[in-house]
């Protein structure tokens, strides 16, 4: 299996919530290393950026003024399919149609407040690893 890393957000509802922990816990139990993070509060500069391939997606405005209400926690995840792992924890995108269980489930209120964000592929995950951590690698967990 391939060890990969991925780029978790909890997103300004979930922090205002609360249960940052609560999340890393669920990281933690499905195995996933956190080998990076920060909390930072998102320019609209900055989360216009990250989210640029939105840009002409209806929600766009909105995502980005929700993204930059509040504080966000921001990680990288490491472990075995790291990618889909977090995705799987997460849950869908809609709370609503969001599997039992899944952070989105327990702590998302609607698809526009959806608790966290989570890398689509291993090539996204880099770019985005690249945009919030930089270009010089980060240290991989040996234990
Ligand atoms: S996903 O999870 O990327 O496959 O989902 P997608 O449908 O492509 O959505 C991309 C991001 O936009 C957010 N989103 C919305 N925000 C506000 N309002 C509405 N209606 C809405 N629909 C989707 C969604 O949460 C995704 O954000 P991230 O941070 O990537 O999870």
């Amino acid at each position: 299996m391939a060890i990969e890393q991925t780029i978790s957000i909890i997103k300004p509802d979930a922090v205002a919530k609360n249960v940052i922990g609560q999340i890393y816990s669920r990281f933690e139990n499905a195995g996933l290393k956190i080998v990076a993070a920060k909390m930072v509060h998102l320019s609209q500069e900055r989360a216009e950026g990250f989210y640029a391939v939105h840009k002409e997606r209806p929600f766009f405005g909105d995502l980005v003024a929700f993204m930059t209400s509040g504080p966000v926690m921001v990680q990288v995840l490491e472990g075995e399919n790291a990618v889909a792992k977090n995705r799987e924890l997460m849950g869908a995108t809609n709370p609503k149609n969001a599997d039992t269980g899944t952070i989105r489930a327990d702590f998302a209120d609607s698809i526009d407040e959806n608790a966290v964000h989570g890398s689509d592929s291993a090539e996204n995950a880099a770019i985005e690893i690249a945009y919030f951590f930089g270009t010089d690698g980060l240290c991989p967990r040996t234990r």
